[in-house]
């Protein structure tokens, strides 16, 4: 069986815990495609040439422990843009996507690209406000000396970078059912995503 959900939305805006309490509600693999673009974010930062960190990334890359951060947040927003660095992680998620038991993904362009065919897509949102204050905690929890500002600048250059680029932008599929998760708590928000895909499975 396969059963593939779409999480798209902004930064910060939740789409990883939604996904990873929705993939271990159901028993479906779970994928966070933004850590596929950071670890390439990261490479360039020690010099490697965008494309072929992309086409070249391992599981050490995918593991190591500085992908959180803004700069490299900021540096994977940047090789986000470059058609060629997408192209070189498509396979990969598509034949993550469409492997047997589920899988849930969660990026900027699941539904509207990579899994245009999911059976469900969700468009998670939060405002400017509550998205810095969430990716603050998680930042200062981790020892990171970050001010609320610098949290939300990153995440407005961000989403201004990811949807002005051509390729992929930052949008929602047509299909997608749109979780705005301002006024939810985490268990409020979690609960909503579990209550569309069981609605979906049929
Ligand atoms: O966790 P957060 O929402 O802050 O970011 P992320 O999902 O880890 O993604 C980091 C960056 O990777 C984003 O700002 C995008 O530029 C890029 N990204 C993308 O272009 N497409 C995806 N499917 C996932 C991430």
């Amino acid at each position: 069986m396969t059963f593939t959900v779409a999480i798209d939305g902004p930064a910060a805006a939740g789409k990883g815990t939604i996904s990873r309490e929705v993939a271990a509600h159901f028993g479906y693999a779970h994928l966070d495609t933004g850590l596929l673009y950071r670890a390439t974010g990261r490479r360039t930062l020690d010099g490697t040439d965008p494309v072929e960190a992309a086409r070249t990334l391992g599981p050490g890359d995918l593991g190591a422990d500085d992908l959180r951060t803004p700069e490299v947040a900021q540096a994977a927003s940047r090789v986000a843009a470059i058609p060629e660095v997408r192209e070189a992680l498509v396979d990969f998620q598509r034949a993550f996507a469409t492997r047997s038991g589920g899988a849930v993904l969660d990026g900027r362009d699941i539904g509207t690209v990579i899994c245009p065919d999911a059976q469900v897509k969700l468009f998670v949102t939060a405002s400017d406000d509550i998205r810095a204050t969430r990716r603050l905690i998680e930042l200062t929890d981790k020892g990171h000396d970050i001010s609320f500002e610098q949290v939300l600048d990153d995440l407005r250059q961000r989403d201004a970078r990811d949807s002005a680029r051509t390729t992929a932008p930052l949008k929602a599929a047509e299909d997608a059912v749109l979780l705005d998760t301002s006024e939810l708590s985490i268990k409020d928000a979690v609960d909503l995503a579990i209550e569309i895909i069981s609605e979906r499975q049929g």
